[in-house]
């Protein structure tokens, strides 16, 4: 994997690169669309690449071990065969779910057990049962196994959870070095910053991971309910310590502000359900607030969802009152349009991000968008 910057604002922390990986050419700053079981849900790979502009999409390892399971992954031959997507894969270690969705979990030094949420079968995830499972599904980026400490989280806990992570993350590069790929194509690790909302703990683990010299680099740990300054003022720290010549991913953020107030502290990579989940409940994003077409309000509006070029087509064909309709009697069509809809809407953000950052217009741009996004309609 190689990543070339373009440019880096000259009023902002934005930067425009370009990760090249076996599967293609990853323009950033890029969005990730969550596809946790081998699919984006409701959206055809197809639709993913030509209506959406999908350039990565993300796995979960915790998902794809339970259901379908790394025996029948492998006998497909991997990830990207099985579900026939060609272009990069990125997988979350599974660190992250056993937290959010198993029962009885457990932390030990060797790793996490827990209890599967679909039939309460026990398992046990470390670093290197993590890494195997990401072998066998082959994703172009593979995250190193981490703890993510709820929040608010004691310092004593955020510390010595760090430092596990840190331990674990040797386990992992160790892990790395000794296994090969069994696809053909290069796999690259990416650790991941934690420390929850102590700004000298996150100091100590960018620095950390900084030094373990891996293709690129992620911040974990945030948009789990802190204050957003905290979030930001985070992120900015850790950005300012993780090496330019890396990529940096912030995972699990966000709404389309968080994204851009994150690219202009220099993140080039984000995955977030909010786009995909919100728009199986109908709430749609554009460019002059945000829409739940389940309101009575849209149920004669004739006008199309999105007229902007850069909308999925789908938006640009149907009307407001179409999509309503669909939504007020429950037909599959209406959250499989919106999910176009909102994909699209975020692939177009980050695009037009790299535009402005490379003409020079992103900082002034990003503040005169920043309060329509916002906007409830
Ligand atoms: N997704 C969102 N936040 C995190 C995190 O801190 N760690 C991992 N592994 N995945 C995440």
């Amino acid at each position: 994997m190689q990543f070339t910057l373009h440019h880096t604002d000259t009023h902002t922390a934005a930067r425009a690169g370009t990760l090249r990986t076996d599967h293609g050419e990853i323009p950033t700053p890029i969005f990730m669309p969550v596809g946790t079981l081998g699919t984006v849900k409701g959206v055809h790979q197809h639709e993913l690449r030509q209506d959406v502009g999908a350039r990565i999409i993300l796995g979960n390892t915790y998902h794809l071990y339970l259901r379908p399971g790394t025996e029948v992954l492998e006998a497909a031959g991997g990830l990207h065969q099985f579900m026939a997507w060609d272009g990069p894969i990125l997988t979350d270690s599974g660190g992250y779910q056993v937290f959010s969705l198993a029962h009885r979990r457990k932390i030990t030094e060797e790793g996490a057990t827990f209890a599967s949420h679909i039939d309460g079968s026990k398992h046990l995830f470390s670093p290197e049962s993590s890494l195997g499972i990401q072998r066998s599904i082959g994703a172009d980026i593979v995250m190193a196994f981490d703890e993510c400490p709820p929040y608010p989280s004691e310092r004593r806990y955020a510390e010595n959870s760090m430092h596990l992570t840190h331990r674990w993350l040797e386990r992992c590069v160790a892990f790395m070095d000794a296994s090969a790929p069994l696809y053909g194509h290069s796999q690259a690790l990416f650790p991941i910053v934690q420390g929850s909302s102590y700004d000298d703990l996150r100091r100590v683990s960018a620095e950390f991971i900084a030094g373990q010299d891996q293709p690129g680099n992620a911040i974990g740990g945030l948009s789990v309910g802190e204050p957003i300054e905290d979030m930001y003022r985070i992120t900015a720290l850790c950005c300012e310590i993780l090496p330019a010549s890396k990529p940096r991913y912030l995972m699990g953020v966000g709404t389309p502000a968080n994204i851009l107030e994150c690219i202009s502290r220099g993140v080039d990579m984000f995955d977030c359900v909010l786009p995909s989940r919100n728009a199986r409940h109908g709430v749609l994003y554009t460019r002059q607030g945000i829409i739940n077409i389940k309101n009575a309000r849209w149920r004669t509006d004739y006008s199309v969802l999105d007229p902007a070029p850069a909308a999925a087509p789908t938006s640009r064909t149907h009307t407001r009152a179409y999509l309503h309709h669909l939504f007020r009697v429950n037909e599959l069509l209406g959250p499989q349009i919106a999910t176009l809809h909102n994909l699209a809407f975020y692939l177009g953000l980050v695009t037009e991000a790299r535009e402005r950052i490379l003409d020079g217009s992103f900082g002034a741009w990003k503040d005169q968008i920043l309060p329509d996004l916002e906007r409830r309609l």
